[in-house]
This record gives C-alpha cells, structure tokens and sequence, in this order.
C-alpha cells in the first residue's frame, strides 16, 4: 500500500501564523506537525510516501524530510496548484499511484492510542473497500459527520452538517483500495469549490463497503488547524512525553520499532539532535535495543 501525506491547503484559520509558513511545518510542542501523521502512516506499515503540498511550500518539506532515508522510507514530492479538495490529492497522484491502495493522511492531524499499529495495519490489509476512523467531538459541525444504525453499522456521512445527527467525527485517516483512483475522477466540487472526501466516503458507504473503525476514550485525535487546538496539540505531547519519556510522533523512533532502520541508523540520527531531549529519548531507545522488547505505540 502507498500513502499521500497531504499538507497544502491555506491555513487561514491559523492567520497571521501561516503567512509566511505552511501549517504543516508549525511546532507541535518538539516536532514539525507533519511528523505526526508521517509516524501515523508508518506505523501503518506503509514506506512509499507521496509528499503533497503547495508549490511555494514544497521546498521546505523536501527540506525537512529529505528523500526518506533516515527514516527508512520513500518520499515522492508534488505540489497541488490550488486547494481544490482533499480528494484531489488522488488525482494529483494519479500516476504514482496506478492501481494500487492507498492511505491518505492529513498534515495537520494527530492521532494517538494503545494499539495503534494493529488497528492500522488491519486497515492496510483489508483489500476490498475503504477504512475510516470515527471519533466522538463536541463540535461535529467542524467536521465530516457519521451517523450509526442500532447494530453500529454506518448510515450516512454528512460534511460539516449544521444540524449534526451524531457527535463522530471522521478523522483525517484513510484508508482505500485500488478503485480510489477511479472513484476520485467521478467527483464533482461541492457549492464551495472543493472535491470533498466526504462524497469520496459516501460512494464507499454506498456500495456497502465503507468500514468505519470507531476510535475510543483511550484515543487522542487532534487536529491542529486553530490557534487553540495547536496549543491543545502541543500540551497533549508534551504532557505524554514529560510523564512517560515516551515519543509522541516521532517517525525516527517508528522507523526502528517497525524495523525500517537498525538501533545503528537511529543513534546517528539522534546524534545530530543531541542537544535536544528529542536526540537524548532517540539516542537511550538506540543504545537499549538489546535490553528492552520494542513496544509498539
Ligand atoms: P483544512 O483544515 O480544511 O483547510 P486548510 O488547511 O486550508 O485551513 P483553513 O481552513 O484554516 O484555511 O484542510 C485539512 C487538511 O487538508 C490540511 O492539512 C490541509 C489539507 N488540504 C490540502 O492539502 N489541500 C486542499 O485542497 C485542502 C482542502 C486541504
């Protein structure tokens, strides 16, 4: 399976923050925002990456996240001209991609739970049909809503409805197979101008093969797109970190637990931050390899 992490889009909301800088990049307590659904999709399992972002921010990602290497992964880059939806990205991908499945991660998104890597390569493997995630908010009208049936079973999708029949939210994860390509040439823009996942979802749910994976109270998903929720993102993984000396988010520490680079590899990479207590936490997860099993976040 391939992966589209998508990281264009305006920030407006984020204003004047996002003037002279991608969303994207913007700290999240330790770590550039895009580190966290990096870690997201290789946790995943996935290793072939395509990088989306806009033309003017482009460089920058390249910048920051190189060809992949270190992290023992793939990058591709593209720039989407204009933010013309988050579908679009399966267009913009649309020869990279071929017939194969693909997840498609938001930039701007943080998920966090036990469990994680199990759940998510479920979803990698399912080779028919499409995987959300649903997460209960207390403001579903932000987001594309998913309402369930008594058994559980998903109903309908609404995107940003303004009388929201349920509080799940569908989280910036997906998870689609090889028809994702040929689904996403059928959209139409929405009265605002945009391809809307939502639709994408809802021909999925359609045909009765939309699996939507509830996400729990022991799960955190954040997204980072407003002054509150960045700092909210930020305390989240500082909080996590400072009590536990875990990481939240960092694709270094995920590319050894899944294997993708050697203790070797990751205690060079810590050594280049070893200012840092980011470099310090990589740096004792090297050097303990051989003493500690590799738990999997
Ligand atoms: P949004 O948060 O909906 O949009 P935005 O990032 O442009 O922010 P704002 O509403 O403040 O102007 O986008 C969700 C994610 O998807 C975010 O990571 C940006 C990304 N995105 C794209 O990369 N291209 C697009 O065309 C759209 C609509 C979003």
């Amino acid at each position: 399976m391939k992966g589209i992490l998508l990281a264009g889009g305006s920030g407006t909301r984020l204003h004047p923050l996002t003037l002279a800088t991608s969303k994207q990049l913007l700290p999240v307590y330790d770590k550039p925002m895009v580190y966290y659904p990096l870690s997201t999709l290789m946790l995943a399992g996935i290793r072939d990456i395509m990088v989306i972002s806009t033309p003017q921010d482009l460089p920058q990602f390249e910048r920051l996240l190189g060809d992949g290497s270190q992290f023992g992964v793939q990058f591709t880059y593209r720039a989407q001209p204009t933010p013309d939806g988050i579908p679009q990205a399966f267009l913009i991908a649309g020869d990279w991609l071929g017939d194969s499945p693909c997840a498609l991660a938001l930039g701007d998104n943080l998920i966090f739970a036990d469990q994680l890597n199990s759940t998510l390569t479920q979803a990698a493997k399912r080779t028919h049909g499409a995987t959300v995630f649903a997460y209960q908010v207390r403001d579903p009208e932000r987001y594309g809503v998913v309402a369930f049936d008594n058994l559980g079973r998903a109903l309908e999708i609404v995107e940003k409805p303004t009388a929201p029949t349920s509080n799940w939210a569908v989280t910036g994860l997906y998870f689609y197979d090889s028809r994702v390509l040929e689904f996403s040439s059928k959209l139409q823009p929405s009265p605002r101008g945009e391809l809307e996942i939502t639709d994408l979802n809802r021909i999925y749910l359609q045909e009765g093969s939309l699996n939507v994976e509830r996400l729990g109270r022991g799960c955190a998903w954040l997204d980072a797109g407003l002054p509150e929720s960045l700092l909210d993102a930020s305390s989240f993984v500082h909080t996590i970190q400072a009590r536990q000396g875990l990481l939240v988010g960092s694709p270094a520490e995920t590319a050894f637990r899944m294997g993708y680079i050697s203790a070797e590899e990751l205690k060079n990479h810590a050594l280049k931050m070893s200012k840092t207590e980011l470099g310090r936490i990589l740096l004792n997860i090297a050097k303990s390899d051989e003493e500690i099993p590799r738990p999997l976040a």
